[in-house]
This record gives structure tokens, C-alpha cells and sequence, in this order.
């Protein structure tokens, strides 16, 4: 099995769209750029989503604007209609990510549709996306419990990111949006989806650290050929529709049980922390991540 794992950024996006005060543009264009410096090359940009929904990210338009692209690295943004497509395509973005959840009630708080109405909103964004050649990616949130509804059943996964996959997009990733998985569900979930035929290089998973389970969570899925995570450098991260989720899976953290486990991934953990530094710095509070802390380990000798 492959050894090589794609992180997926997501810290300028689900990372700070929870933030209260304000984070200039600047400010966000500098941290894109550290995790680009440290080797990152997907990195969630940002939202072009309704400003009154989530006002850290009404910037859109002007950070998409401005953003140096660099070859390799790939900036997807979160498109969730029509308004949010237009918007996208005159900023000039060249990835795209649509985002429903596996139950209703979440649904309908986030995004203000049923399921079937958010896959029917996609169908233009993901159509746009094969016109113009651009990546584009599903989420599948609440996957693993619903703040509203509670537990959530893995056929309701699978029939969703199946739905996604009708659409056409390149990958799903599955989130468990208040982290409230440990490394049984993630088994059940994930083998869940493989024995509905699809394919482990087009998955991805994005675990919170809420209640501590998120490493744990990412050997379980390594163990079943799961070779993408998202994670949030600085560990920042939650959203206001999803009460009681906390940060998400720090990259940091993540970047440190990859190299344990020998894993390659092309990203450096010393540059990873230095972006982590930086946020840190404009949010104004230290790092709670464990690897942010302690920092790496190199042993005494080597
Ligand atoms: N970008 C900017 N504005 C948008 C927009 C978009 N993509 N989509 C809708 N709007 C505006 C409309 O123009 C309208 O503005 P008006 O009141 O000035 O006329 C207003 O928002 C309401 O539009 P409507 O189509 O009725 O949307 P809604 O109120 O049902 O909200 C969403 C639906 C999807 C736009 C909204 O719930 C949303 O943006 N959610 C995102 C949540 C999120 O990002 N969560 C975190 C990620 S998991
Ligand atoms: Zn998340």
C-alpha cells in the first residue's frame, strides 16, 4: 500500500471562519503563504459563502483576488450556490468544494436545505467545475454525530457521498464536524463506504480534535488505505452551526505521527510551526496544539 499521504490544509478556512474579531486580508495572505512555504499544497483558502453566515470570511472576493498562486499548490474554496459559484469564477479560482452533511437538521441550519435540495444547488458549481477544468471535492459533515440529531447511521454517509459522487466530484471528504468519533466508528464508517465500491483514493477525512480522538482516529484510517486528511495548522477551528465542535486535527500534530509512522508527505513540521507562530500571533493566544508546545523531537546523537 502506498506510503504517501496528502495533508489537506483547511486552517484559512475552517480554521478561522469561527473567529469573532476580525482578521485582515493581510494577515490571512501572509498565513496561506507560511503554509505554502512549508510545503503544503492543498490549502483551503476560504468560503464564498453568505457574508452574514460567516463574516470572518466576507473577504473572499478580495483575498482570492490577491492571492499568489504558485505552481503545485492547489487553493480550493467553498462554493454552496449559484451566487457563491459567480462570485468564485470572477475571483479566478482553479478548485472548488461543495459541502452537505449525512443529517438533515445539521443541514438545514448550515446551509438552510434539505440534502437533496444541497446535492440539487451543487449540480451547477460541479458542472462549471468540469467546463473550466477545475478540481473539485464533496464534504460529507456530521458523519459521525449530529449536534441537533445525534447519532448518525454510516448508511446515511455512504448514501450521501455517493450523491457527491454522481454529481462528479474528484473526492469526498468525511468529516466528523464536533469530533465526537473514535477509532471503532471510524471503522465502521470508512469500511462502510469501501464495501459500497468506492474507491480509498477518493476519500478523505476530516476529524476534530474536540474530545482528544483525532490521531487515534487517522491510524484507523491509514489502516484501511485512507491516504488524505485535513487538518488545521494552530489546531484553530470550528464552526458556528456546529455547536460544542472545537479545533480541528492540528497539522502540526498531524505531521509529526506521519513521520513516526514513516509516512511521506512533503510537508516540513519546523515550517508548519512557524505559520503556526504566526496565527497564533494574530489571534492572540498561544498554541494549544501538542506538537505546537512541544515542538518536534530531535533525538540526542542523530
Ligand atoms: N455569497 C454571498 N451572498 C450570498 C450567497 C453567497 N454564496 N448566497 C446567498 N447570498 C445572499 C443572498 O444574495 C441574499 O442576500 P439579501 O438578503 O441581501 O438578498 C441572502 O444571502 C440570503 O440568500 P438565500 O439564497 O435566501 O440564502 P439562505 O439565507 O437560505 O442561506 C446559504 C443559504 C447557503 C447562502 C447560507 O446558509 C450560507 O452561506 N451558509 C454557509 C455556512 C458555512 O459556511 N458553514 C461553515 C462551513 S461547514
Ligand atoms: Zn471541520
Amino acid at each position: 500500500m502506498a506510503d504517501n499521504v496528502r495533508i489537506y490544509e483547511v486552517g484559512p478556512r475552517d480554521g478561522l471562519q469561527n473567529e469573532k474579531a476580525p482578521i485582515s486580508t493581510d494577515d490571512k495572505l501572509e498565513f496561506i503563504g507560511l503554509l505554502a512555504d512549508a510545503g503544503l499544497r492543498e490549502i483551503e483558502a476560504t468560503s464564498f459563502v453568505s457574508p452574514t453566515a460567516i463574516p470572518q470570511l466576507a473577504d473572499a472576493d478580495e483575498l482570492m483576488r490577491r492571492l499568489e498562486r504558485r505552481a503545485g499548490v492547489r487553493h480550493p474554496v467553498l462554493v454552496p450556490n449559484e451566487r457563491g459559484l459567480e462570485r468564485a469564477e470572477a475571483a479566478g479560482v482553479e478548485a472548488v468544494a461543495v459541502f452537505t452533511a449525512a443529517s438533515e437538521q445539521f443541514t438545514r441550519a448550515n446551509i438552510n436545505m434539505t440534502i437533496t435540495e444541497s446535492i440539487a444547488a451543487f449540480r451547477p458549481v460541479i458542472e462549471r467545475a468540469h467546463e473550466r477544468g477545475w478540481w473539485s471535492r464533496g464534504y460529507v459533515s456530521t458523519a459521525f454525530g449530529c449536534p441537533y440529531q445525534g447519532e448518525v447511521g454510516e448508511a446515511a454517509v455512504v448514501g450521501v457521498a455517493r450523491q457527491l459522487f454522481e454529481l462528479g466530484v474528484d473526492e469526498v471528504s468525511i468529516g466528523d464536524t464536533i469530533g465526537v468519533a473514535g477509532p471503532a466508528d471510524v471503522r465502521r464508517v470508512v469500511t462502510a463506504l469501501l464495501h459500497a465500491g468506492i474507491d480509498a483514493e477518493r476519500l478523505a477525512m476530516h476529524f476534530h480534535d474536540t474530545r482528544g480522538t483525532a490521531l487515534a482516529n487517522v491510524t484507523a484510517a491509514l489502516d484501511l488505505g485512507i491516504r488524505c486528511f485535513d487538518s488545521s495548522t494552530g489546531g484553530t477551528g470550528g464552526c458556528p452551526y456546529a455547536p460544542g465542535a472545537a479545533g480541528n486535527l492540528a497539522t502540526e500534530d498531524l505531521v509529526y505521527l506521519l513521520d513516526r509512522e514513516g509516512m511521506t508527505h512533503g510537508v516540513d513540521l519546523d515550517g508548519v510551526l512557524a505559520a503556526a507562530r504566526h496565527i497564533s500571533e494574530v489571534l492572540g493566544r498561544a498554541l494549544s496544539t501538542k506538537v505546537g508546545q512541544a515542538g518536534g523531537w530531535r533525538p540526542a546523537g542523530a
